[in-house]
């Protein structure tokens, strides 16, 4: 969650018009390979199991930056203030992360109620194949160039922002339809599942963001922020 303020309808709806009225970011090969294997195995149209598959591959990236610094911090705890200031972006990564992780179960919680069938292979084993993929190369571009993996992220989080305000604008029966979830208390309350919808695609806006601004200070020793 971004911040603790929930925006009412107006304010949501404002902020899926502003991002559909943006350009998409230009996708580098990993993540057009990814869309396209996506689109290939769920099909080209978005879907509630798809959004599904999309935070099950979400959250690897900041899992790995998590991992990776902190075997920086135990390269580098001889200079406490260096090794305090990557310890405080890891405080970052996590939050980021627990964020992926409510949109995650918010997805499967609805998915649920409506009984959608979800098959073992297509939306298990291979939602955990990608999240493998993904997962080593965000650990491989951080490791060796963070600002590669920032990049990677900011796309991916891009087509995520985009993708859930699209698939809110093409379905106007969402806007009456009421969000019930056991997730209120820890994500936020909202009148309907289009601003439960538009609000996941606010966060990814803030996470494609803070990872854009990661581009410019990626690298240990000249700054972590
Ligand atoms: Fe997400
Ligand atoms: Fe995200």
């Amino acid at each position: 969650m971004i911040d603790c303020d929930q925006m009412p309808t107006s304010r949501l709806q404002d902020e899926q018009e502003y991002t559909l009225s943006q350009p998409r970011l230009p996708a580098g090969p990993a993540v057009k390979l990814l869309f396209w294997l996506m689109d290939r195995v769920y099909g080209p149209d978005a879907s509630l199991s798809k959004f599904r598959v999309l935070e099950v591959v979400a959250r690897v990236p900041y899992i790995a930056w998590e991992q990776v610094s902190y075997v920086a911090i135990t390269h580098t705890h001889s200079t406490p203030g260096f090794a305090r200031r990557i310890h405080s972006e890891i405080a970052t990564y996590r939050d980021q992360q627990d964020n992926e992780l409510y949109h995650l179960l918010i997805l499967e919680e609805l998915l649920q109620s409506e009984r959608v069938r979800q098959g073992f292979w297509r939306y298990r084993v291979v939602p955990q194949a990608l999240a493998w993929f993904y997962y080593h190369l965000s650990w491989l571009l951080f490791a060796l160039r963070p600002r590669l993996s920032y990049e990677l992220n900011a796309q991916f989080e891009d087509h995520a922002e985009h993708e859930y305000m699209a698939y809110v604008a093409s379905r106007p029966e969402l806007e009456t339809r009421r969000w019930l979830s056991d997730f209120g208390d820890d994500y936020g309350t909202f009148d309907s599942v289009a601003d439960l919808l538009r609000n996941i695609a606010v966060d990814e806006r803030h996470h494609k963001l803070e990872s854009l601004e990661r581009v410019e200070f990626a690298r240990f020793g000249a700054g972590t922020k």
